[in-house]
C-alpha cells in the first residue's frame, strides 16, 4: 500500500465543501434544517456494537472464511413496509443462506437490503412530459412518483416518515430473529405458502431437514446448543446516497472515540457519486462503518486504488466491500484488471458479485428485465475469474423479492417475454423471484447441476 497520506480535517459535514451530486433541491432550506433537527433527535436504528460484529464478519469473508449473502429490493417504497413484505425477504434471504451454508460449509452472513434503502440516483435531474418538466422521482425518501407539481416537489418531512418506517422494518426484522423465527432447528417457518408445489421445494427440504438433523447430533453429543450457528445474525445495508439524511445520524461515540453512521450497517456508494473529490467520497471517508463500493465497467484501476486509499488508508480487514457489476458480456474484459491491480497494491477487500444490474435489458413490449442465464453466467464467470487468480469472491448481492413476481425471465419454470406482464411489480429494477432466487442459492451452493459451485 502507499504511505498513508495526511487528509484535511473531516467532520460529518465536510462533504458539504465539495460537489454533491444526486442531492435533491428543497425548496425551502429553513424546513430542511427543522427535519434534520429532528432526525438528529431520534435515536439511532443500528448500534457499533452490531456494526463492529459485521465489520468482523466481513473481514473473515476476505480470508475466505465466511460468504456474505446480501439482497433486498432496488428501491424500498413506504407502501412496501408491511409485516408479509418485510417477513417474506427474511424468509428468503433465510432460506438462501441455509441453502449456502449447507452447500459452502461456512458461515453465512446476512444482509438485507432494506431498512432504509429509499433514496435512488437519477441520470436526469427534471422529467418531462408533454411539454411539463417536474423534478424526478428520486424514491420516497425525497418526493412522490405522481407526475404533479406538489407530489414531485421534494419535500424534506419524507426523511423523517424514512426513518420511522426503517426503523420499524428493523425492529420487526430484530423480533422476528430474536423470537426464534430464524432458528436453524425450525427452518420451516421460512416456508412461503405459494411455494409447496415448486420444483425446488422438495430438494430444499431435504436440506433443512438434514440441517435440522446435524444441530440436534451435535447438540445431543454437547449436551447444549449450538448457540452460534443455531441463531442467525442479520444486517442491514443502503446506498449512502441522500447525504444531508446520512449527516444526520452521524455520531461520535465517546466510548470508541470514532464516528458511525447510524441510519444502517452497510452503507454503499454508488459509482454515479464515487467521485474522488465528490461529496460522498469525502462523507464515507470519516465514518467507521464496514462500506460497500459498487463498481461497473467504467471504473478504472486509478480510480478504484484512490478510492481504496481514501477509505481505507490504514488498510483495515473488513472495511471495504467491492460490488462488482458488470454484466454477463463484459466481466470477463473487465474483472480481472481490477483484481490484479488491487492484489498488487496490497489492499485488504472483500469481493462481492452483483450479478444483476449489469445484465438489464428491454423486452419488446418494453419491460425491464434480466434474464436468469444472464445472472448465472455471470456468477459463474465472476467465481471463475477469481479462483484463476488465486482471489476470493467472498459474496453475493441480489435484488430479490419472496413474493411470486414475474420481473427476470428464466429459471426453473422458464418465465418467458411473455410472462411478464403477469406479475410485474417493480417501481425500479426487475426482481428474482422465490424460486429463481432458491434455484440461484442452490448453483451457488453446488447443490444443482449448471454449476456455479466454484467457490474456492
Ligand atoms: C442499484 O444499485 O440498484 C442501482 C440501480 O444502481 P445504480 O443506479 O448505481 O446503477
Ligand atoms: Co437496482
Amino acid at each position: 500500500m502507499p504511505r498513508k497520506k495526511a487528509q484535511p480535517q473531516w467532520s460529518p459535514q465536510s462533504w458539504q465543501g465539495k460537489n454533491a451530486i444526486q442531492q435533491p433541491n428543497y425548496p425551502d432550506p429553513d424546513q430542511v434544517a427543522r427535519s434534520l433537527e429532528q432526525l438528529s433527535k431520534l435515536p439511532p436504528i443500528v448500534t457499533s456494537w452490531e456494526i463492529e460484529a459485521l465489520k468482523q464478519h466481513i473481514a473473515l469473508a476476505q480470508k475466505g472464511g465466511a460468504f456474505i449473502l446480501q439482497g433486498g429490493d432496488c428501491a424500498e417504497t413506504f407502501d412496501d413496509c408491511t409485516s408479509d413484505n418485510i417477513a417474506q425477504k427474511l424468509k428468503i434471504l433465510l432460506q438462501m443462506s441455509v441453502v449456502m451454508l449447507y452447500g459452502l460449509k461456512r458461515p453465512i452472513v446476512r444482509i438485507g437490503r432494506m431498512a432504509g434503502q429509499y433514496a435512488k440516483p437519477r441520470s436526469d435531474d427534471l422529467e418531462t412530459r408533454d411539454q411539463t418538466s417536474l423534478p424526478s422521482f428520486r424514491g420516497d425518501l425525497v418526493n412522490r412518483e405522481p407526475f404533479t407539481t406538489a407530489d414531485r416537489t421534494p419535500d424534506p418531512d419524507l426523511m423523517l416518515r424514512g426513518y420511522e418506517r426503517a426503523a420499524l422494518t428493523l425492529n420487526f426484522v430484530r423480533s422476528l430473529i430474536d423470537g426464534g423465527f430464524a432458528d436453524l432447528h425450525h427452518p420451516e417457518n421460512w416456508d412461503l405458502d405459494w411455494v409447496q408445489h415448486s420444483p425446488l421445494a422438495q430438494e430444499y427440504h431435504k436440506i433443512t431437514e438434514s440441517v435440522s438433523n446435524s444441530l440436534d447430533f451435535f447438540e445431543s453429543l454437547s449436551g447444549g446448543p449450538v448457540h452460534t450457528a443455531s441463531r442467525v445474525e442479520f444486517y442491514a445495508s443502503h446506498e449512502g446516497l441522500h447525504l444531508p439524511y446520512e449527516q444526520a445520524q452521524t455520531r461520535f461515540l465517546p466510548h470508541r472515540q470514532k464516528w458511525y453512521n447510524l441510519t444502517t450497517h452497510f452503507p454503499w456508494i454508488g459509482m454515479r457519486t464515487a467521485q474522488l473529490d465528490g461529496a460522498h467520497a469525502e462523507y464515507f471517508r470519516g465514518i467507521t462503518n464496514p462500506i460497500g463500493i459498487k463498481i461497473g465497467p467504467g471504473m478504472t484501476a486509478d480510480w478504484l486504488a484512490g478510492l481504496i486509499q481514501l477509505l481505507n488508508p490504514a488498510n483495515e480487514p473488513g472495511r471495504l466491500t467491492l460490488i462488482h457489476r458488470f454484466g454477463a458480456a463484459n466481466v470477463d474484459q473487465h474483472l480481472p484488471g481490477l483484481i490484479k491491480s488491487v492484489q498488487a497494491s496490497g489492499a485488504e477487500v472483500l469481493w462481492m458479485c452483483d450479478p444483476m444490474h449489469g445484465n438489464t435489458e428491454a423486452t419488446k413490449e418494453g419491460y425491464k428485465t434480466r434474464r436468469f442465464d444472464n445472472i448465472l453466467a455471470e456468477l459463474e464467470t465472476a467465481f471463475r475469474i477469481h479462483t484463476e487468480l488465486g482471489s476470493y469472491l467472498g459474496g453475493v448481492h441480489f435484488e430479490l423479492t419472496g413474493e411470486n413476481v414475474t420481473e427476470c425471465t428464466g429459471g426453473a419454470r422458464g418465465l418467458t417475454d411473455a410472462d411478464l406482464r403477469r406479475a410485474y411489480r417493480t417501481q425500479v429494477d426487475p426482481r428474482l423471484n422465490y424460486e429463481q432466487a432458491m434455484e440461484i442459492a442452490m448453483r451457488i451452493a453446488g447443490l444443482r447441476s449448471g454449476r456455479a459451485d466454484q467457490v474456492n
